[in-house]
């Protein structure tokens, strides 16, 4: 039988950890509407350590063969995290800002995969910046209508891909950086099990903020 491309096979592989993390009762909650702002502003900060180690370590990448297609300048989403801080939480908005354990746990692992193994850098470039293009504009239409954020504005600045504008070819394009990428049928199982862990890296992260913030109702 033919092997899957590969971008249906991380998909497929990675379908009951998406809808694991999909369902958790911190992301059901904020999209509900059920929770304040400073749970996604607390969400948002998350975010921002987590780009910050996707993102310092890939002009580093550039020249990877593996690695090396997937680092695009209109994925960036930094500056934008950035600009939607300044928003939520003011000008100093990073003045004591500490990530939360399991954050730091998952940046540590994407610093980790940038310096030893670009191949599984892959996995969670897959798994965030694919996702922020997909549902991610589920969660900004949502965080829009709950919280008043101008659409597309301040505080949502991370959901919009300016530079993207058409979202379904640019992820059908991603799909077949994924198919072609330089990795034998064992480093693609690899980079499957890496997707894995990258999802359970983000569940435990919105673990935390469920105990942050339950349900007071
Ligand atoms: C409530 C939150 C979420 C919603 C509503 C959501 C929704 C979706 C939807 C509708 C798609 C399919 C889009 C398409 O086929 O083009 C998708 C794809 C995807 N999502 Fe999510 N998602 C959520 C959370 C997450 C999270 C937390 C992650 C990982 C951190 C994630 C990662 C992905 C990835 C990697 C894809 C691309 C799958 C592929 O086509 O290969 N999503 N999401």
């Amino acid at each position: 039988m033919d092997t899957p491309p590969f971008s249906t096979l991380i998909r497929t592989a990675s379908q009951d950890a998406h809808t694991e993390a999909e369902s958790s009762s911190f992301m059901s909650d904020m999209l509900g509407g059920k929770l304040g702002v400073d749970a996604y502003a607390r969400y948002t900060e998350q975010l921002w350590f987590v780009y910050r180690a996707l993102e310092a370590g890939a002009e580093s990448l550039r020249d990877h063969p593996v690695a090396g297609p997937f680092i695009q300048p209109e994925l960036m989403r930094s500056t934008a995290l950035e600009r939607d801080l300044a928003h939520l939480r003011g000008p100093s908005w990073q003045e004591g800002l500490v990530a939360l354990p399991a954050t730091r746990a998952y940046a540590e692992r994407v610093e980790e995969c940038v310096r030893e193994w670009p191949a599984g850098y892959v996995a969670h470039h897959y798994t965030r910046y694919l996702g922020d293009l997909s549902g991610g504009q589920i969660i900004r239409d949502r965080a829009e209508k709950t919280w008043g954020f101008a659409r597309k504005g301040d505080g949502v600045r991370f959901y919009v891909f300016d530079e993207i504008t058409n979202p379904a070819a640019f992820k059908r394009g991603y799909r077949e950086l994924l198919d072609g990428v330089a990795a034998d049928d064992l480093e693609k199982q690899r980079i499957v099990a890496e997707c894995k862990r990258a999802f359970a890296l983000n569940t435990a992260v919105f673990h935390a903020l469920g105990e942050e913030f339950p349900l007071s109702a």
